[in-house]
Formats: C-alpha cells, structure tokens, sequence
C-alpha cells in the first residue's frame, strides 16, 4: 500500500472518505470521536496544501433523504476542530458538488452530503462510484469503521482514481490489529465481554490459538453458563448458540476462564436490590462481574504482555453495575504504563472508555464496532483489500 508520506498533495484533488457516523441527539453531535480519529489524516493533506474533498455516511438512511441524517452539523463541528471553513455542500454527487470541486483551492476542505441518500452507496453501483470520484486525483480512505462494507465508497471508487491509499488512522487500525493476530508478544491475553456470544464467535475462534488466556465477562457469560447446565435466572441468554458455547469451552479446555461469581440485581435500575453469588438464583439478573472474579482476571492483567480488550464486563451504563468495568480500565492504564501493549476494540467498550476518561491509558482504541470484530476474527476487510495495490 502507499502512504500518504509517498505524495505531493499540493494542487491535488483529494477525495477522502472518512466515517463521520457519530451519534446525533437534537441535531447536536452527542460524541465527536470519530471525527476527532481522522483528524491528524485531515490537517496533513490541508498542511501539504491539497484540495481536499470529504465524503463519509451517517447512520442507516437507506438510500432516502432524511433531515436527520444530514452531515451538515459535522461540517461546523470539524471546522472548529481543524480551525478552518469547511465549506458543507448539501449533495455528494452532481453539479452542486462539481462546482464546488472547480471552486476548491490549495489547504483548503469541503464535506458533502450523506452517502447513503443514495442507494446506490450500499449497492456499490459502478456508475455512483465513478460520479463520485469525479474529477479526484488521489483517493484516501480513513474509514476503518466502514472497512467491512463493500460500498461505492469504500471499494467502487478505487476502480476510478489510480491513486489511492489508506489515511493515518486506518494504516493505525491495521496495524494494531495485525500486531494482535499476526505477533503479539506473550503472554498474550484476550477479555471478552458484551451482551452476545454470536457476535464474538468467530472472534474466539480465531484468536483462541494465537492467546495464552481468554477471559469471559459480561452478558455472553450466561450463554456459556447455561451451556453448562448452570441457572441463569432472568439474564441475558442466546438459547440458539447453546452449542456452540459448550463446542468452544470443551475446545479451549483451561485456556478459557468463565467468572467465578456475578452480580445480581432484581431489575436492570439504579435503585435495584443488588447481591454477589456463584450461583444465580431464579428472578435475578446478572449485571455484572463479581468481586472475586475481578480479582483474579486483575492478575492475569498483572502478567500479560499483550492485552486485547473487547466488550463490557457488565451494564456501565447502569453506574450501580459499572465497577468491574472501572476495575478493568484502571487495570489496563496500569499495564500500559508498565510497558504492556493494550489494545480495545467495540463500541460499547470504547463508550465505557470515554466514561471514565482514561482514553491515555491505552495503546490503541479502535474505531470500528463490526470491521473491528471482522479484522480480529481473521477476515479480509474489502475496503482495505481494494487500497493495495
Ligand atoms: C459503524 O458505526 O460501525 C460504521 O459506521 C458502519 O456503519 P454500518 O454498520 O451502518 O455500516
């Protein structure tokens, strides 16, 4: 693959596909992370004075128009980030947008419309995708959250414009990720945790050889519970991947760890009547991770050389069942500060992150929610597959 260190952007027309899918309350960005990750890729092309056109989605408007979904907030909140206009053009495709492309000069940025107003985005339509490159130069893509969706903008557009490459956040993604599944220093450990096992399946299956540990937490516990035989009350439970749980425990024999003890609660509320057990009665729901389990998956932390972190190990966003989450971030900074590699990955776990605010105490945080999952389960990514050359 090229780098973006390989070219002379000035004058150039830089068509930069980032995901700027943030989340929107009231019109207002709720949380700018995403645009804060592509930043760096952002201000480099400004900086080498090229002409630099931003294209990304937002959420799922399936090929309709809808107000909600507009980019246009983006456009503000990206302009005060970088400290310069970012002119908001209100289509990605037509004589709107190529006018303003004759318009662009040198340093200086546009962002169009929602992709997925089209829906000829998510069906990589050969003719969007060309209308798309226009008239561009280069092609970057820094949407490593998107990597896994073979959409006109992630993989269409790479048949249209000869130079191409991936921005500074998506050649970080890969390489950190690589670092997990190609050549993790040992002891290398993995957390999982979340609601769901059948979101994780292929996720364990890949890395089970490749770790020294597997910790389970979170919901998909229940699942491997159950599996076993054990009473889960009223928790979370995939009653379809019952088999599966029970394929992957027999198979990881003691390289997988199931918690010891859980948190309970009569209902998912702050004021619920909450208590620690090792069985879990029936009416009670597990919420969290128990006490002397924490204990002990803190000391595997304390031996790791390699850490990889994916999913809740319970409800944060409940505070009342947020401490095994807490005890995991703060374990995490203390391991990166010792020298250990520690890497997160999902949405919730990077939401739980920015709760508690210990975004340094990782190595890297990733962006992507499902092309995250999909890269650590050992899969081709097409977006990054259509940047090699
Ligand atoms: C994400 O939020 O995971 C990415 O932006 C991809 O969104 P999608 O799942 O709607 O394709």
């Amino acid at each position: 693959m090229l780098s973006l260190r390989d070219i002379d952007f000035k004058g150039k027309k830089v068509l930069l596909r980032v995901d700027f899918n943030v989340p929107l309350k009231d019109g207002e960005i709720a949380d700018d992370t995403r645009i804060q990750a592509s930043l760096d890729t952002i201000n480099y092309i400004l900086d080498k004075e090229g002409r630099l056109i931003i294209i990304s989605h937002l959420g799922r408007p399936k090929g309709e128009k809808v107000k909600d979904m507009s980019l246009a907030p983006v456009a503000q909140r990206l302009s005060s980030l970088i400290s310069r206009p970012v002119k908001f053009i209100p289509d990605c495709i037509g004589p709107e947008v190529e006018n303003a492309i004759v318009g662009l000069r040198d340093g200086e940025a546009i962002l169009l419309e929602n992709l997925r107003f089209y829906k000829e985005e998510e069906g990589n339509d050969s003719e969007f995708a060309r209308k798309l490159a226009g008239s561009a130069d280069v092609y970057v893509n820094d949407a490593f959250a998107t990597a896994h969706r073979a959409h006109a903008s992630t993989v269409g557009v790479t048949h249209y414009i000869k130079t191409k490459m991936p921005g500074f956040l998506m050649e970080k993604e890969i390489k950190w990720l690589s670092k997990v599944c190609e050549s993790p220093p040992h002891p290398f450990l993995v957390i999982l945790g979340g609601a769901k096992v059948s979101t994780k399946i292929d996720v364990i299956e890949n890395l089970l050889p490749k770790c020294d540990k597997l910790l389970i937490s979170g919901g998909m516990t229940y699942t491997f519970f159950r599996s076993l035989g054990k009473g889960v009350g009223n928790s979370i439970l995939e009653k379809d991947k019952l088999d599966v749980a029970r394929k992957i425990l027999d198979k990881a024999g003691d390289k997988l760890l199931l918690p010891s003890d859980c948190i309970v609660a009569n209902r998912i509320a702050e004021d619920a009547e909450v208590k620690v057990v090792e069985e879990i009665p029936d009416g009670w729901i597990g919420v969290d991770t128990g006490p002397s389990t924490m204990e002990h998956y803190k000391r595997e932390i304390e031996s790791a050389k390699t850490i990889l972190w994916n999913g809740p190990p319970g409800i944060f966003e409940i505070n009342r069942f947020s401490n095994s989450t807490k005890e995991i971030i703060f374990a995490l900074k203390n391991a990166k500060e010792k020298g250990v590699i520690v890497i997160a990955g999902g949405g919730d776990t990077a939401l739980a992150i920015n709760k508690v605010g210990l975004k340094e105490g990782f190595t890297h945080i990733s962006t992507g929610g499902g092309a995250s999952l999909e890269f650590l389960a050992g899969k081709k990514l097409p977006g990054i597959v259509a940047l090699m050359l």
